[in-house]
């Protein structure tokens, strides 16, 4: 599939609407917002190979994982979203992923109110996984190709540094 893609990419070189989904991810906001979604899913797949009896390993990397995915949606939404909610044809995809950013910010409270070297801990770990990435595929599949027919080029730069000195990366 990736490669498909890819060359499908190259061929059409980022022209076609339609293309919206494979030019995901290659400029301004687009490219910032995958590279954290990668950041913290790495994150989240060191975290789920870890054993019980490393609790210290567990908690820095959960300490983590919580202050980047709380991070991340809010100067989202506040940025990206915020914007992309004034456009009548992405309202309904954004009302849908600030549900899911509150079901994250949800079980981020109860695991950090948890036992993190019980295994209840770990299931409800891995269901935040599930749930973020779940959350990150709908962004990147279905609001990024929506908001490329809604935004123009010099947005997406825009955005993208108003995204970044928000998240102190400027
Ligand atoms: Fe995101
Ligand atoms: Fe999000």
């Amino acid at each position: 599939m990736a490669n498909r893609v890819d060359k499908a990419v190259s061929t059409v070189k980022g022209g076609a609407k339609q293309m919206g989904q494979a030019v995901r991810g290659r400029f301004g906001i687009y490219s910032t917002l995958s590279k954290e979604h990668g950041q913290v899913s790495g994150l989240m797949t060191r975290l789920a190979s870890t054993d019980s009896d490393e609790a210290d390993r567990r908690e820095e990397l959960f300490a983590e994982i919580q202050d980047e995915l709380t991070a991340h949606s809010e100067i989202e939404d506040a940025v990206f979203y915020a914007e992309l909610s004034r456009h009548a044809q992405v309202k309904e995809k954004i009302g849908h992923a600030r549900t899911e950013h509150e079901e994250i910010k949800t079980l981020l409270e109860e695991l950090s109110t948890m036992d993190i070297s019980h295994q209840s801990w770990m299931n409800k770990f891995l269901k935040l996984k599930e749930t973020v990435q779940h959350h990150v595929d709908e962004e990147e599949s279905e609001i990024f190709p929506l908001a490329e027919e809604v935004l123009s080029r010099k947005d997406a730069e825009r955005l993208d540094e108003e995204f970044l000195a928000r998240r102190g990366r400027s």
